[in-house]
């Protein structure tokens, strides 16, 4: 049998199971575990959202890849309502989370060997991992100036940024739209924290008429419900921007059977209608931000960045990322190493404030008790 050329040789080992004995030391505070490594929701779904879903359950036959037009509409609807950004309806379309549109995005625009996609030096993993599932070449770089001759295809943006909470000015966004138009480059822009901005104003999408002149071409943003609504178990997202790439898209997934799920179109769908309940998880997480902000500083660590998203990004003057993981893990605090995001991180490590109040405040008492 001739030799395949798998994909799993291409991609990374799975860092995380690299921080298991730093659990282990966790859990056996006598307190139980803080765990503020991965940073998955966990306050309830909304009411309202939960009743669409339910709504929508009997659902026998084949939902459309492309949404319901409702869906599309409220998608669209958010988008000019929250961020200033003006999209038809039919330049959106839906995805099963947007980490799959991150992992697929490569392949989904036919690249491979010989084509080369650039990240961010610090960031979300899955963008190295989908652009070697399509056999492209990833760069991590955040600037484009010294990059070398091969073409570049696609360029990924994160603002604000996970690991770091980093948020790209317009000034900045602006550059990276000119330079990758001139270069026949797809800009995709994962914006899936766009909602949590704490400090220096609003973070802007990519789509907004100061950044890209009002025009969306060789544009898509990524927007998810995950965090701004705790949708993460539903696989709620969409991709939103330049109409014939979201066509191009479209014809592909269509083929390929990425379908959402009927009563998960619903229920986003009544999530998109509602701000009330994204304000409300905002102010929790601002909440726990503070706490575990003051109770970090008091202990030493120094926050870089963090002014939006989920995460702190921290760094101790006498302990490299993994020192403070395992100092930390000892208080029965679990967080997440820097390098897990690129080599750059290594003096950092990433706090994320996704814990209930409760286990917010253990941490932020553990953490003073350091000082
Ligand atoms: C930067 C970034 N993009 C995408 C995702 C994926 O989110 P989801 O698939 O839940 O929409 C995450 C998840 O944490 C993320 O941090």
């Amino acid at each position: 049998m001739a030799d395949r050329r798998r994909v799993a040789d291409r991609l990374p080992t799975f860092p995380w199971d690299r921080l298991a004995p730093h659990k282990a030391t966790a859990e056996a505070h006598p307190d139980g575990a803080v765990d503020l490594s991965v940073g998955t929701p966990v306050d309830s779904v909304p009411e309202r959202v939960r009743e669409a879903l339910a709504a929508a359950s009997d659902s026998p036959g084949y939902p459309a890849t492309y949404g319901t037009p409702q869906l599309r509409a409220a998608a669209a609807d958010w988008l000019g309502r929250c961020h200033g950004v003006s999209v038809d309806p039919a330049a959106v379309l839906p995805s099963l989370g947007s980490k799959e549109f991150v992992a697929w995005l490569p392949t989904l625009l036919g690249l491979g060997e010989g084509d080369t996609v650039v990240h961010p030096e610090l960031a979300y993993p899955t963008y190295d991992v989908g652009i070697r599932m399509s056999g492209a070449a990833p760069v991590a770089s955040d600037g484009l100036t010294a990059l070398g001759p091969a073409p570049v295809r696609l360029v990924w943006v994160n603002s604000p940024a996970n690991p770091t909470g980093r948020v790209l000015g317009v000034e900045h966004l602006r550059k990276v739209v000119a330079w990758a138009r001139e270069r026949g480059a797809v800009v995709a822009s994962d914006e899936c924290y766009i909602g949590l901005g704490w400090e220096g104003g609003d973070p802007v999408s990519v789509l907004h008429p100061d950044v890209c002149g009002g025009s969306h071409e060789g544009l898509i943003a990524l927007h998810s419900l995950s965090k701004r609504s705790n949708l993460a178990g539903y696989r709620a997202a969409f991709a939103a921007g330049d109409q014939a790439l979201v066509d191009e898209l479209l014809a592909v997934r269509k083929h390929a059977g990425m379908i959402m799920p009927g009563p998960v179109q619903a229920a986003m769908r009544a999530a998109l209608d509602d701000d009330d309940h994204a304000r409300e998880q905002k102010d929790r997480y601002a909440a726990r931000r503070t706490a575990l902000r003051g109770a970090l500083e008091a202990a030493g660590w120094r926050i870089t960045h963090s002014e939006a998203g989920l995460y702190l990004w921290a760094a101790h003057p006498e302990h490299d990322a993994w020192g403070s993981v395992a100092l930390l893990a000892e208080h029965g605090v679990l967080v997440a190493p820097g390098d897990f995001y690129g080599p750059a991180g290594a003096g950092h490590v990433r706090v994320a404030f996704t814990a209930t109040d409760e286990r917010v405040e253990a941490a932020a008492k553990r953490l003073r008790a350091l000082a």
